[in-house]
């Protein structure tokens, strides 16, 4: 038996692996379609085409899907993939819809049609919308309100994953996480990108005033609550995964700029995204009592580590930013592992 991990060659995806790699003693299936996002070298080290396996493919192709959980024996699938960048969404939609709607239903028919034991659907807190100042932070319970066509994307999965439980009684269970950071993190989302920006002197592009409040979870938390859900959680239950770690962006800016050594001067304020949503927080409170989850890291913790991983893998972002990290699949993996 083994487990599938669609997306898992993305930031999150690669961290998971890695994790389930080194805690368990299943076979962990990658299924990725190496869009832009995609980076096979997160991976190095992980794919042997035995114990960690490497399909490359589109999670809407049904035919390609059946075949990976038949030859795989796939007994859980971790559904990581998706379009995951809201700028990206804004500018187009079309492919958010593709992959987040049309993908999540293509995964779940098959999961439904070769009886997979267990469906983790990966889902964010951008379904909720934007929070005031002064609001409670989101539970499972609070209506999902999506900004952006990236949020409304993954708020339709989720209402497709609910009505696979409801109706077909498949065993799925809903994580929303708040925003993640850490190593292998794609440098067009904010914190990677002002990492890198500041290390190497260049502007920091702050939309509008900066003072946007997102809830930083380390990636490593993220993981870890994804393997107790799979393990612990309730068929048909969501669970809300956050660090209490909501920050200013400006204030997350400066402590980069602080840790690297370089000068405010850089903070340069531009036009602010369509639609931004104000403020972002998580009460995990369900997911710490039913599942037994607590972050282990703090955000200033998290920022010094992360940056430490930025300045020891000039290598990686050499690739990512030059595209060189599109040809490692043409010269590691000719065929699927
Ligand atoms: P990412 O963009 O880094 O990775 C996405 C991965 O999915 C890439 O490897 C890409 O190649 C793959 N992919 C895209 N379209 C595909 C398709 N049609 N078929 C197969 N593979 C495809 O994203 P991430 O930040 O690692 O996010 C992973 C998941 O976690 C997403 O579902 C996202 O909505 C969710 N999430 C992300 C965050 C965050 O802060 N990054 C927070 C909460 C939830
Ligand atoms: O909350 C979870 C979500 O977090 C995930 O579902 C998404 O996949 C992930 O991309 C992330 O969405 P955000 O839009 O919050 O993340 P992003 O890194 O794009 O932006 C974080 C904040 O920083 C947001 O308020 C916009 C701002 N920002 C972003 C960029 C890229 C800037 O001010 N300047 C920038 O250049």
């Amino acid at each position: 038996m083994s487990i599938l991990v669609t997306g898992g060659a993305g930031f999150i995806g690669s961290n998971l692996v890695r994790r389930l790699l080194a805690q368990r003693s299943e076979t962990v299936v990658v299924l990725d379609a190496l869009t832009y996002a995609g980076n096979l070298e997160n991976l190095a080290g992980c794919v042997d085409g035995e114990r960690c396996r490497f399909v490359k493919g589109s999670i809407t192709d049904r035919t390609l899907v059946d075949a990976t959980l038949v030859d795989h024996q796939v007994d859980v699938i971790l559904h990581l993939a998706a379009e995951s960048h809201v700028d990206r969404s804004i500018a187009s939609a079309a492919p958010f819809i593709d992959t987040n709607v049309t993908g999540t239903l293509v995964m779940l028919e098959a999961a439904r049609a070769h009886g997979v034991r267990r469906f983790v659907h990966v889902s964010t807190d951008e379904v909720y919308g934007s929070l005031g100042p002064n609001d409670a932070p989101f539970t499972e319970r609070s209506p999902l309100d999506p900004s952006s066509p990236y949020s409304a994307s993954k708020a339709a999965s989720d209402h497709l994953v609910a009505a696979f439980v409801r109706t077909y009684r498949l065993d799925a269970v809903i994580t929303r996480c708040s925003n993640n950071y850490g190593p292998f993190q794609f440098p067009e989302k904010f914190i990677p990108l002002m990492i890198l920006n500041a290390l190497e002197g260049r502007p920091l592009p702050i939309y509008g005033d900066g003072q946007q409040v997102r809830d930083w979870l380390h990636v490593d938390d993220h993981c870890d609550a994804l393997i107790l859900a799979m393990d612990r959680g309730a068929g048909g239950q969501v669970y809300n995964i956050g660090g209490f770690g909501e920050r200013r962006n400006l204030d997350i800016a400066r402590a980069i700029l602080h840790q690297v050594g370089a000068s405010e001067d850089l903070l340069t304020h531009v036009s602010d995204r369509p639609g931004h949503d104000r403020r972002y927080a998580i009460d995990p409170s369900k997911t710490q009592a039913d599942l037994g989850w607590a972050p282990q890291w703090d955000v200033e913790r998290g920022l010094v580590a992360t940056i430490d991983w930025y300045r020891q893998h000039s290598d990686w972002c050499d690739h990512v930013r030059s595209g060189e990290y599109r040809e490692y699949y043409q010269r590691h993996y000719h065929t699927t592992l």
